[in-house]
């Protein structure tokens, strides 16, 4: 397998690893490894553009230290949304010449998350048969879209089944005239993102949307180009990957956020194989993390109390990390979920997880987490930002686990950004 050198690592004065600065392949450089990661602002509106709100968050971020901000995901079809309130591509994308107005607004976003030089990468997603009824343009009966016809479950038992009945439809299953226009509508989402000013795109191939519903063997049941092996699962992300280089400059970074296997039901061979093949369509970057709807391991809760020694091995995904990064050591790995403390950071890339240390909801408490981490006259155990589960209010206890958990975590923390934005204090959850 060809695989290219992608590591440069420029050591700092600190002693830590943390303040190295990392190079992506498409010759981006962030200046420290962490990484805000993606946190769906739910702040669109009617219009899914980036509004003034969105705005006034990312002006705190930017002055926060971070190595990058991912910003949270941007749908590529108005028809297929995650939620009501998300960013998404009206239409077909034709250039930026006549479509200045659009441009326009979509570049004062990328102006104020890099405005003090941070790199920004717009997180660009298609949820496939997670898109909730009436989320999108489509309306309440017409369905998702998706690999093969399978509804979300969500929880077990005849609640479990009623309320995924009204949450989800049962997805259509994807013709050749589909993902022909899905790919394409990736396209237009990176080339506008590129002509807008970001330093980049991430595909969202996790967490149950609609590229890890074709890789994953669970939701991908077809027999024809798209399923049925390993390879052939994958060739709907790695044709959206060769499409989109086409189109972007080559100092574009294209990253990939994918669910680690020991969480998804592919085996680790399989998924190791597939990553062989992200490697060779070029990715820049690839972040782990794990889960979906129906599993939602990427919301897990850490513990309240810790020592700075078992705070080490604190993020979710770090043995899948560790494993994948012996087979692809020239990949850039980001690591997203659970980290909280400087000594969980410190270890993860010492122990050769990996480069990238991508940062959740803590972000959405701390705007300048980096700045703490890496203010060395902070000692080792204030180097850290411990949250609490989100608890449940006690009308919930009826409805699925699975969904209320992270509901309520998500809700939690986008209340947050609305704090940030309206210059609020944050205040981290409560037991
Ligand atoms: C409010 C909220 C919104 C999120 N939105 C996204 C998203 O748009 N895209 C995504 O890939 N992950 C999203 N996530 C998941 C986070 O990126 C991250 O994977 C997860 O929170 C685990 O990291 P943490 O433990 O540091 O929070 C979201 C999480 C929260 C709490």
């Amino acid at each position: 397998m060809n695989v290219k050198p992608t590591l440069f690592l420029y050591p700092t004065t600190m002693t830590s690893p943390l303040g190295d600065a990392v190079k992506l392949p498409c010759g981006l450089v962030f200046p420290n490894r962490f990484v805000k990661s993606a946190l769906a602002e739910l702040m669109a509106g009617a219009e899914h553009k980036p509004t003034p709100t969105m705005l006034d968050v990312y002006n705190q971020w930017a002055q926060g230290g971070w190595g990058a901000l991912i910003t949270g995901n941007v749908q590529v079809d108005v028809n297929h949304l995650g939620t009501p309130s998300d960013p998404a591509l009206q239409g077909e994308y034709t250039g930026k010449e006549k479509n200045e107005a659009l441009v326009a607004t979509w570049a004062k976003y990328a102006q104020a998350c890099q405005q003090h030089g941070t790199p920004a990468i717009v997180q660009i997603c298609h949820p496939g048969r997670q898109s909730f009824r009436g989320a999108g343009n489509r309306g309440l009966f017409v369905p998702a879209i998706a690999p093969s016809p399978i509804p979300v479950q969500i929880g077990n038992g005849l609640l479990g089944w009623i309320v995924s009945k009204i949450m989800f439809t049962v997805p259509r299953e994807m013709m050749q005239a589909d993902i022909d226009t899905v790919t394409r509508q990736f396209v237009d989402a990176a080339l506008l993102m590129a002509d807008s000013g970001f330093s980049g795109i991430e595909l969202h191939g996790a967490h149950g949307y609609l590229i890890d519903q074709f890789l994953n063997p669970k939701t991908n049941l077809r027999t024809d180009a798209y399923g049925g092996t390993p390879e052939a699962r994958a060739k709907f992300v790695v044709d959206i990957i060769a499409e989109i280089r086409k189109v972007v400059p080559s100092n574009f970074c294209v990253g990939i956020k994918l669910n680690s296997a020991d969480h998804s039901s592919s085996t680790f061979e399989e998924t190791m194989t597939q990553i062989g093949l992200l490697v060779e369509a070029g990715i820049d970057f690839l972040e782990v993390s794990g889960g979906s709807y129906e599993d939602p391991k990427m919301m897990s809760s850490t513990q309240t109390q810790k020592s700075a020694r078992t705070a080490a091995r604190e993020a979710f995904f770090i043995e899948f990390a560790t494993e994948a990064r012996k087979r692809y050591p020239n990949l850039v790995f980001m690591l997203t979920g659970g980290f909280r403390s400087r000594t969980g950071a410190e270890y993860a890339v010492k122990e050769n997880a990996c480069d990238l240390i991508g940062i959740g909801r803590p972000a959405a408490i701390d705007t300048k987490f980096p700045q703490l981490l890496l203010d060395e006259s902070v000692p080792d155990e204030t180097a850290q930002l411990l949250l609490n589960k989100v608890p449940a209010p006690f009308y919930t206890r009826f409805l699925p686990a699975k969904l209320i958990g992270p509901g309520l975590e998500s809700a939690y923390y986008g209340g947050q950004l609305y704090r940030i934005a309206k210059g609020l204090k944050t205040m981290a959850p409560s037991v």
